[in-house]
């Protein structure tokens, strides 16, 4: 197994770092064994044996790759992508960039002029390197004993099949697709299809509600809407096609057709520019309307194939499976495209990990003998053993140790490495992860950014700071990966992403270099450590996750305050057990209206119906008044303080315009 404890090992000293990852030299700390007795001490060491076969086998050898590639980004990137399929290689620099809004507009290019295809490279090439007859997806249905398989080679059919369908009606490159389907393989095909054209594909979370799709729809414009029938999660059937038709008639009249895959299983493929954009994912964000993130081409290809191979050690014997629904990022980018660029065979489940029972997962895990497992820490329960496992990736919200320690243990029989992935909508790919053989774990971090990413932890004045500390998390200059622009609103990226600390990306969230340190105002940001690992801890804006489910509180606000009954709503995130965060809404009735029940079912219905039912709140606490600043500002600091119940810790009230309304609040916390 693995060892753990702090081991001397991997003794050669380390060169030092260029700038911008001068972080990292201070690995020689840890690496030379300075051990003392805390969570930031406790290494876990990756086996000799997984160690020899990896990718990257020693802090060493990342060290010389990641310092290529932050000093010779062109280089570094331009041999990767010269192992996919170009038309035409590209004619431009490799990168080209401005991320400080002082100097210009911020725009960020990657290989333009470079002509080629994301669907040819997951296909076609695999398929005349060989891997024709290679599973691409193993589907295993929601109910019991209904699955299904797809090769290399039929994939390539079906997807072609429906691009010459698609073709035929009218959708043409840079249309939009509106793509809102269960966990079928219909899902990655639909998506395939619309690349191998060069349509720009939109995938809506199946779990969204008629009315949020109407929005998306409304704000892209599709050419078509491909979804199903209806889907069966759990023991519960869900009509989308009614959901679809629901959106259309808020959104735009047309005409619905039935489709009948009878087109030809071959399809010639678009070329396109590196920089045409590929896809559009709403997001959420700190204000009331979902982004259109939007990802384009030839850098997101390169970034999600190399990170999948880096941070799970792919190798073409494994069985890959993702919990993640491809409507959601990663979905896109490690179920569809990094697994698939690699030649991968990619499980693909329609269904909820808990039905029949809590047992589902690990049944799958032994079924098709998945070797590399990637989920959200929020999934649990033990029963089966895992023996195929190998690799264990995390995602989507901070794991803390004691949950990190029983994923190791139990989960991987203390055997496999955590890849603890850190990553957003908008980088579209890793930035932060370990990289399985080539360092020691600590339970709960991050670890190293990924080659090429330069991550940097600023004060409120966005100046750089170093060592131990904690703040805001940026990132310097481009990576192949990051998102392009929000669409149709280049003006709201730039304010959202770029203004907030000048010449840095700002992600949104927090890092701190001691695990638990705060930043002033309660929440927690991310920190570096002594040793160079960051520990990511959450958002610092009003943006939560909600069992994997990226949502923002405002949306949440937008849809409650929409009710008759409901004068004001603030909604936080709070610690739930099982969903991460849940979420938690105080509510302001309409003068004169009491509470009730009734009222607490539809307001949270409300919310069902206009977002979707993760979206619902797991706790409404009734608000006669809400703690305001006297320019009328909700003070959400002390919102989060009461919903978590940590009363003596709700800090200074005296600002307040109206400081009885806190006590009121505490009063009515349970009723
Ligand atoms: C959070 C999901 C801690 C973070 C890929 C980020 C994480 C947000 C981790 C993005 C992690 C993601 N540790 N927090 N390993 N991974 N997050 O866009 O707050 O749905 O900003 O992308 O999830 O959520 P999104």
């Amino acid at each position: 197994g693995m060892a753990t404890g702090n081991k001397l090992r991997h003794v050669e000293s380390l060169q030092e770092m260029p700038s911008g990852a001068g972080k990292i030299s201070c690995l020689n700390a840890v690496i030379l064994g300075e051990a003392l007795a805390s969570e930031e001490n406790d290494l876990v060491f990756p086996s000799d044996d997984f160690a020899r076969q990896a990718h990257v086998s020693s802090p060493q050898q990342y060290l010389e790759m990641y310092k290529r590639s932050v000093e010779d980004p062109a280089g570094f990137w331009s041999d990767i992508a010269s192992e996919f399929y170009w038309k035409q290689k590209w004619d431009q620099p490799v990168c080209s960039e401005n991320f400080d809004f002082r100097k210009g507009n911020i725009s960020i290019q990657w290989f333009k002029g470079g002509l080629t295809n994301i669907c040819y490279n997951c296909l076609d090439r695999n398929i005349e390197s060989g891997n024709a007859d290679k599973i691409a997806i193993y589907w295993e249905g929601n109910d019991l004993g209904v699955e299904d398989s797809l090769t290399y080679a039929q994939l390539l059919d079906r997807v072609c099949q429906l691009a010459n369908y698609l073709k035929a009606i009218g959708v043409k490159k840079g249309d939009a697709v509106v793509i809102y389907l269960p966990m079928l393989m219909e899902l990655p095909i639909a998506m395939l299809a619309c690349a191998r054209i060069g349509a720009v594909h939109s995938v809506v979370f199946a779990g969204f509600s008629s009315e949020s799709l109407a929005q998306r729809i409304l704000d892209c414009k599709p050419k078509v809407v491909i979804t199903c029938n209806a889907v069966k999660r759990g023991a519960k059937a869900i009509h989308l096609k009614d959901i679809v038709d629901a959106a259309l008639v808020d959104s735009a009249k047309n005409g619905i057709s039935d489709f009948v895959p009878k087109y030809p299983p071959t399809c010639e493929v678009e070329w396109v520019d590196a920089e045409d954009p590929l896809f559009l994912l709403y997001t959420s964000g700190s204000t009331g309307k979902p982004k259109g993130v939007l990802h384009t081409t030839g850098g997101y290809m390169v970034y999600t194939a190399t990170t999948f191979k880096y941070a799970f050690d792919y190798k073409p014997s494994d069985i890959y499976w993702c919990t993640a629904d491809c409507g959601w990022i990663t979905g896109h980018s490690y179920v569809t495209y990094g697994p698939l660029l690699n030649g991968a065979s990619v499980v693909v489940f329609e269904g909820a990990p808990t039905y029949p029972d809590a047992g589902r997962c690990w049944d799958i895990v032994d079924k098709f003998k998945v070797t590399i497992f990637y989920t959200a820490p929020t999934l649990y329960v033990t029963r089966y053993s895992r023996k195929s496992l190998r690799v264990l990736g995390s995602v989507g919200e901070p794991i803390n140790p004691s949950a990190w320690r029983w994923f190791f243990n139990v989960v991987g029989n203390s055997r496999c490495p955590i890849s603890d992935t850190w990553w957003q909508t908008e980088t579209g790919g890793f930035m932060i992860t370990p990289l399985p053989g080539a360092w020691p774990l600590k339970p709960g971090s991050a670890t190293f950014p990924f080659f090429g990413v330069q991550p940097v932890i600023v004060d409120e004045k966005g100046v750089e700071i170093e060592g131990e500390c904690s703040g805001y998390l940026c990132v310097k200059s481009s990576w192949p990966g990051a998102f392009r622009t929000l669409y149709g609103d280049h003006e709201r990226y730039e304010t959202t992403y770029f203004k907030p600390f000048a010449g840095y990306y700002f992600t949104g969230d927090g890092c701190s270099r001691s695990n638990g340190q705060k930043i002033a105002d309660g929440l927690h940001p991310c920190f570096r450590d002594k040793d160079g690992y960051h520990w990511l801890t959450g958002r610092v804006d009003d943006v939560i996750n909600v069992s994997g489910h990226r949502i923002g509180t405002a949306e949440v606000e937008s849809a409650l305050v929409s009710h008759p009954k409901c004068a004001e709503a603030a909604v936080v995130g709070v610690e739930h057990e099982v969903k991460g965060q849940g979420i938690y809404a105080f509510i302001t009735l309409v003068e004169g209206e009491p509470y009730s029940e009734e009222l607490r079912k539809s307001l949270i219905l409300t919310v069902r119906k206009q977002i979707g039912a993760f979206a619902a709140p797991d706790k409404i606490h009734w608000a006669p008044g809400l703690p305001k600043t006297r320019s009328g500002k909700i003070m959400r600091r002390i919102l989060r303080k009461i919903a978590s119940r940590q009363l003596d810790e709700l800090g200074d009230t005296s600002t307040l315009a109206e400081p009885h309304v806190v006590e009121q609040l505490i009063e009515l916390a349970d009723r």
